[in-house]
């Protein structure tokens, strides 16, 4: 009988990837503030900013892949990356020191832990998640599961991150925001050395063999590794992976209407009083990493249980049904805001049940979409290939900003949107009911014919 726990390198992954994200999101939620209320620059540049630090730190996992597969491996890229992230925290630090005695200082120090921060996510982010497929033989049933535990771990971080960083840091004192991002490149240093205690024992592939080794270049003889051509079931593989990244697109940019329209929602139309207090518009902003944190569980028990039964579909379908459940969620609310007159809010309940329902299809696509980018790349390509994975997000959350200028406002004139007029909030959140459930009508019809694609390995 085999065992159905998991192999403690799992949770080694998750426990690193856990502090990165805390770093991450610990200098993301002070990381506006600080720039308008330390640094004094007006919104719109410190927005510019913002958007384009958010891309660029989604691009350059495509090189972070491409480096771990072609020369240093995972485990070094990780290494590599974790120190160039602390060290970009540790910059901010210092630029929060300087925010009023040296301004230009100050700056240098902001754009280049900026820099540092977007080269090392490049080569941590798509390098922790290859690994972690890598744990399980081919063909392991176990895997969505374990992407799916592993995501719990992201959201972990996500979780704590705003309470500490944002504690420590946005303090109503300008002065305070340096130890928002001290927490932020210390939370960066405990991963590190997590990770570096333990790789050697926990990161071993079933018979014990060590994973995210640099690849061999030279044979024991001498002759010089060349990689193999791509066979055609391996690019038919591959095509799967960007077929479904495409689809991906449609669900972040209408996921990630959670940081832009859906916060002017919270803010504006939302009655926020919770016996006698009100909660802050920000707040909301939570409900998707603890809704992750309680469902991730709940969802890898029950891709393990109908995976017994042969009953788990096949991850193309997992992934319709994220894209389903986004749509449904839109849907919901779009119900509730059905007629409202302008200035009259609505309960709060509405915008629960939506992130709840937007969190049930993000654990049905985003960990599901990792998993499979690893099973199905020929190992030679997996990081470049999450490199993929992570551009198509990227995209999503410029395309994102695009389409939540179509938030309608009073003395507007109507936005239009491929000829649809978008008069009120019903009509608005009807364009991404239409929008994901479109793109999950086509994933479902898609799915038989990808997985045949996948030749056994979705
Ligand atoms: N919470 C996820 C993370 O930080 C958000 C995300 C999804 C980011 C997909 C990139 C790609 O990993």
């Amino acid at each position: 009988m085999t065992t159905r726990s998991h192999p403690k390198g799992l949770y080694l992954l998750f426990v690193t990837e856990m502090w990165e994200r805390f770093s991450y999101y610990g200098m993301r939620a002070i990381f506006v503030l600080f720039m308008i209320k330390a640094l004094m620059f007006d919104k719109a540049h410190a927005a510019d900013i913002y958007g384009t630090y958010t891309g660029l730190v989604y691009l350059t996992p495509l090189v972070g892949g491409y480096i771990a597969d072609r020369y240093w491996g995972n485990r070094r890229s990780i290494l590599v990356g974790g120190v160039m992230m602390a060290i970009g925290q540790f910059m901010l630090f210092l630029s929060g020191n300087l925010h009023n005695t040296d301004v230009q200082s100050a700056t240098w120090f902001l754009y280049g832990g900026l820099g540092m921060l977007i080269a090392g996510n490049g080569l941590f982010k798509p390098n922790i998640s290859s690994m972690v497929g890598q744990l399980y033989e081919p063909g392991d049933k176990r895997v969505d599961s374990a992407f799916t535990i592993f995501y719990m771990g992201i959201n972990t971080g996500s979780l704590m991150a705003p309470l500490i960083c944002g504690t420590l840091g946005d303090t109503g004192h300008p002065d305070d925001f340096k130890w928002g991002f001290l927490a932020a490149g210390f939370g960066m240093l405990l991963s590190l050395a997590v990770f570096s205690l333990f790789k050697n024992k926990y990161l071993v592939t079933p018979q014990g063999a060590p994973i995210g080794m640099a690849p061999k270049r030279v044979h024991e003889s001498g002759e010089k590794v060349v990689h193999a051509p791509l066979t055609r079931i391996e690019k038919e593989r591959l095509a799967v992976i960007l077929i479904v990244s495409a689809f991906v697109i449609f669900f972040w940019s209408a996921f990630e209407q959670a940081g832009a329209s859906l916060t002017f929602f919270a803010e504006e139309q939302t009655n926020r009083n919770l016996l006698g207090f009100t909660v802050p518009a920000s707040y909301f902003q939570s409900l998707n990493p603890i809704s992750v944190v309680i469902f991730a569980p709940i969802f890898a028990m029950i891709w393990t249980a109908l995976g017994r039964k042969g009953m788990e579909p096949s991850s193309p379908a997992k992934m319709a049904f994220g894209l389903l459940f986004l749509s449904i969620g839109y849907l919901v609310i779009a119900f509730g805001v059905d007629g409202l007159q302008p200035g009259v809010k609505v309960s709060m309940l509405w915008l629960v049940s939506l992130y709840v329902l937007h969190t049930f299809g993000e654990l049905c696509l985003s960990p599901i979409g990792l998993s499979l980018v690893v099973k199905l790349s020929p190992a030679r390509f997996t990081g470049l290939m999450m490199g993929v994975w992570f551009l198509s997000t990227a995209a999503a959350n410029k395309f994102a900003g695009t389409l939540s200028e179509l938030y309608p406002e009073a003395g507007k004139a109507a936005p239009q949107l491929l000829g649809y007029t978008i008069n009120n909030l019903h009509d608005f959140f009807m364009v991404f009911v239409f929008m994901a459930g479109a793109a999950s009508l086509v994933l479902f019809l898609l799915s038989s014919q990808l997985k045949k694609m996948t030749h056994g390995l979705q």
